[in-house]
């Protein structure tokens, strides 16, 4: 007689984002097949005594391989990037498929379909980056592309390559509305920036640490409230994605008080680093935490801390955006240390997400292990139209799980699985780490191992999103 499983996992302690409670786990083809006590053998098993097993991380925003103006390049293909993210418990990922001027919208999509095919080694979507929306994308391209699974899109306020104006985010929110996609808004005015860089640049100010004196919270509190008033005007859901501190979380609390359907999205890096990570003087090495917006303060840290724990914060994402410090391609373009305009922005993230959440949320007694799952897999899953199949621990439901360890040890860069040659989480202690990952019933990552294959990953066409605030 043939086992009825292909995999048990046994005697987990489960947390999804409502319950915990002690069950069996049995896998079949790559779905939970059954939940119970004392659940007959499988051909493989693993005995999750004592141990936490969450619903397999849903990140919901990281750069992969992404197109950008030379001569930087991302670190990070789909192979690398994934294998990261499964070695850290992520088992969906949504990076971008980002439209040049120009460029129709379907031409992106087919150039990352053709980046991620054969190398993405766990499940994947794509969001859209929008930055020509000509009349034939918002009319023709973008409804038809949200039909066939691309449901959300990102719109920046600032970057002179991607920046939309007030009127094409209003049209663009405008289509959202119309077919139900999500719009994701980066929200940094632009013009303030521009003006401060200018002026910082000519008094001879360009080392990393001027990055952040260049995008300070005001400029993030005005666009944040720009995003707020086309969101209410247009009568439509946004996502404010990276917030950094308190300024903006009182835009979104302020909007939700007067019933405005806000959404939010914080990372790691707003809970664990500073400003000054970007470096004393002209200490170069700053250049490593160069993303935007900047990391600021300890009292903002804890402003993003209360928001994770009161619901302000929908989601934490990684915004895992991948360039090596010690490249020519990365944050030394040309083999350089340039001023800090031309570094190129943001920080690798996929693969700590999780344990630096853990360590530093569930075991510091921040938020609970269930707002964890919440904030890290399903409402992302939810929010992005995955939900049920990733986000939860459930009859039916792909079997990406994470079995937790408690560990006590020091993050290094050697012990990550990325492409990128440092960590600006190095010489911090994590206390969690999964000690298996598996994604739709595979071993992708057993504690020591990756295990997963490249192109075993599957593009995902996502359904809308089932998510309000
Ligand atoms: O600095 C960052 N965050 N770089 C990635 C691009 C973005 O705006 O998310
Ligand atoms: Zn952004
Ligand atoms: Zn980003």
């Amino acid at each position: 007689m043939p086992n009825d499983f292909n995999l048990v996992v046994r005697n987990a302690r489960v947390a999804t984002a409502c319950d915990t409670f002690q069950s069996d786990i049995g896998i079949r083809d790559g779905v939970i097949a059954q939940m119970g006590l004392s659940l007959p053998r499988g051909d493989e098993e693993i005995d999750a005594a004592g141990r936490v097993v969450t619903p397999g991380g849903v990140d919901g925003h990281c750069h992969l391989d992404q197109v950008i103006p030379p001569p930087a390049k991302m670190a990070d293909d789909f192979l690398t990037g994934t294998r990261s993210a499964a070695c850290g418990g992520t088992t969906t990922v949504i990076p971008f498929a980002a439209q040049q001027k120009g460029e129709s919208l379907r031409a992106a999509v087919e150039e990352y379909h053709r980046r991620a095919d054969g190398r993405a080694t766990i499940d994947y979507g794509f969001h859209l980056i929008v930055v020509d929306p000509t009349p034939e994308v918002i009319a023709t391209e973008l409804p038809q592309l949200i039909k066939e699974g691309y449901t959300s899109f990102k719109i920046y306020m600032t970057y002179d390559d991607l920046k939309l104006n007030d009127r094409q985010m209003l049209e663009m929110l405008a289509a959202a509305r119309k077919h139900g996609a999500m719009s994701l808004v980066h929200a940094e005015n632009s013009e303030c920036i521009g003006w401060l860089t200018e002026s910082l640049v000519s008094n001879g100010l360009t080392a990393p640490r001027y990055h952040a004196t260049s995008r300070p919270m005001l400029v993030e509190r005005e666009a944040t409230h720009r995003a707020i008033s086309f969101a209410e005007l247009v009568d439509v859901p946004i996502l404010i994605v990276h917030v950094s501190g308190r300024e903006a979380v009182e835009q979104i609390q302020w909007a939700r008080n007067r019933g405005i359907n806000i959404l939010a999205e914080t990372c790691p890096q707003y809970l664990l680093l500073t400003s000054d990570d970007l470096g004393i003087d002209v200490d170069y090495h700053g250049a490593k935490c160069v993303c935007s917006p900047p990391p600021r303060d300890s009292e903002n840290q804890n402003v993003i801390w209360r928001g994770l724990a009161d619901g302000t914060f929908t989601i934490l994402s990684s915004d895992h955006a991948p360039f090596s410090f010690d490249d020519e391609q990365g944050k030394h373009p040309n083999g350089e240390q340039v001023a800090f305009p031309y570094i190129p922005n943001g920080i690798p993230g996929l693969e700590t997400r999780l344990p630096l959440l853990y360590t530093e949320g569930v075991l510091e007694g921040r938020i609970s292990l269930n707002r964890f799952v919440e904030l890290t897999s399903t409402n992302p899953a939810k929010l992005y139209g995955l939900h049920p199949r990733k986000g939860t621990i459930a009859i039916g439901t792909d079997a990406d799980l994470v079995i937790w360890d408690e560990v006590d040890t020091t993050l290094t860069n050697s012990m990550l699985h990325h492409a990128v040659d440092y960590t600006p989480y190095e010489g911090r202690r994590v206390r969690a780490w999964p000690a298996y990952t598996l994604s739709r019933g595979q071993i992708v990552w057993d504690g020591k191992e990756f295990r997963g294959k490249a192109g075993a990953g599957q593009f995902l066409r996502r359904g809308l999103p089932t998510l309000r605030c």
